[in-house]
């Protein structure tokens, strides 16, 4: 695999700044791309793009990745070889409310990413698909595996993230440029998504706002700590498949946790009492997420390491320093 910079595509947002540092940690040059636009408080993307550019190895391009011509000009001038693709229209339930965010960043921008990479001669392009792409499935003793169908959507933006899996395959077999999928669940930690479960009830016990519980409380997710996220994603940035190949991975936990009980440990570590509004499933919503990471941990030795109270005891100490609290 050639050297040369590492494109980071949503590299304001929060799983792609923990990509970018760990890649910037180990002496690589990072080109980050985000439009930094407002779906959540756009401080939060000023913040992370800080640290970032505390690098010196790092630049950050602010623009639409759904431009052509953007993600293309940056490939060809810069000679990118490895890009791993995180920026997309994120959120379940605001794909109900803006459809076309989602059309735009995750379907356009996802094509204009793959022409780059096919013009561009780019070696391997590792992109963030999503554990909804398996639909709303009850939680039994078997996790979820990368060869079940995943052909039942029960949102605009699951549809949308197995969209860019089936557009992949469709490059993969056309142009042959190496390709990896990562099928990310539930990812949470420091400098994490505003508009998550975890954080939002976090701001919301310690205003003493009640919080509400969707599908009364009778959900599972298999809660992934951003740290065993990255170690993923960096170990299949570093195996690429053959030429022609495109793989698709889960990353997860391995380990689906209650939502009550999700928030039985946050009310733990801040101390206070949520002021619970029990509430039905949300149109789009899925009971329960548990990825198998068999196929994963045969690639790169992946074994994630953080439990869910410790990656929340981190993330409730770095959310009481961003609010000073
Ligand atoms: N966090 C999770 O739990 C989770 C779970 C499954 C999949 N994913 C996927 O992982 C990736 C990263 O998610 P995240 O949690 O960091 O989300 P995020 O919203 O924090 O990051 C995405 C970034 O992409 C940028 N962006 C969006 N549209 C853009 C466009 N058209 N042009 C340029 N930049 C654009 C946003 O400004 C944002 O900074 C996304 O593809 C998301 O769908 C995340």
């Amino acid at each position: 695999m050639s050297a040369g910079p590492v494109l980071v595509t949503g590299a304001a947002g929060f799983v792609g700044v923990h990509v970018a540092l760990r890649l910037l940690e180990r002496g690589e040059t990072v080109i980050g791309v985000d439009d930094f636009n407002a779906y959540y408080d756009p401080s939060l993307k000023d913040l992370r793009a800080a640290r970032l550019q505390a690098h010196p190895g790092f630049r950050m391009v602010r623009g639409d990745i759904a431009e052509p011509d953007l993600i293309a000009g940056i490939v060809r001038s810069e000679g990118v070889r490895r890009v791993v693709h995180l920026a997309a229209q994120a959120g379940v339930r605001y794909s109900l409310e803006n459809p076309f965010a989602y059309q735009r960043s995750n379907l356009q921008g996802h094509l204009a990413v793959l022409e780059a990479c096919r013009h561009g001669g780019v070696e391997h392009l590792v992109y963030a698909s999503s554990s909804s792409v398996y639909g709303d499935r009850p939680l039994t003793g078997q996790g979820f595996r990368e060869e079940d169908a995943a052909v039942t959507p029960v949102s605009l933006y699951a549809a949308t993230k197995r969209s860019c899996e089936l557009l992949s395959q469709s490059y993969a077999s056309l142009y042959g440029f190496p390709q990896s999928g990562l099928r990310f669940f539930t990812v949470y930690g420091p400098m994490g998504r505003p508009d998550m479960a975890y954080f939002g009830f976090t701001e919301a016990i310690m205003a003493g706002r009640p919080i509400e519980v969707f599908g009364q409380g009778r959900m599972a997710r298999d809660f992934t700590y951003i740290d065993d996220i990255v170690d993923g994603v960096i170990g299949v940035l570093d195996r690429p498949p053959a030429q022609g190949g495109h793989e698709i991975y889960n990353i997860g936990d391995s380990h689906p946790v209650g939502l009550m009980d999700m928030i039985a440990t946050l009310e733990r570590l801040l101390g206070r009492e949520a002021v619970k509004v029990m509430r039905p499933m949300q149109p789009g919503d899925v009971t329960a997420t548990y990825a198998d990471v068999t196929r994963l941990n045969a690639l790169t030795g992946y074994a994630p390491k953080v439990e869910l109270a410790e990656g929340l005891d981190r993330f409730v100490r770095w959310w009481r320093d961003w609010r000073g609290v």
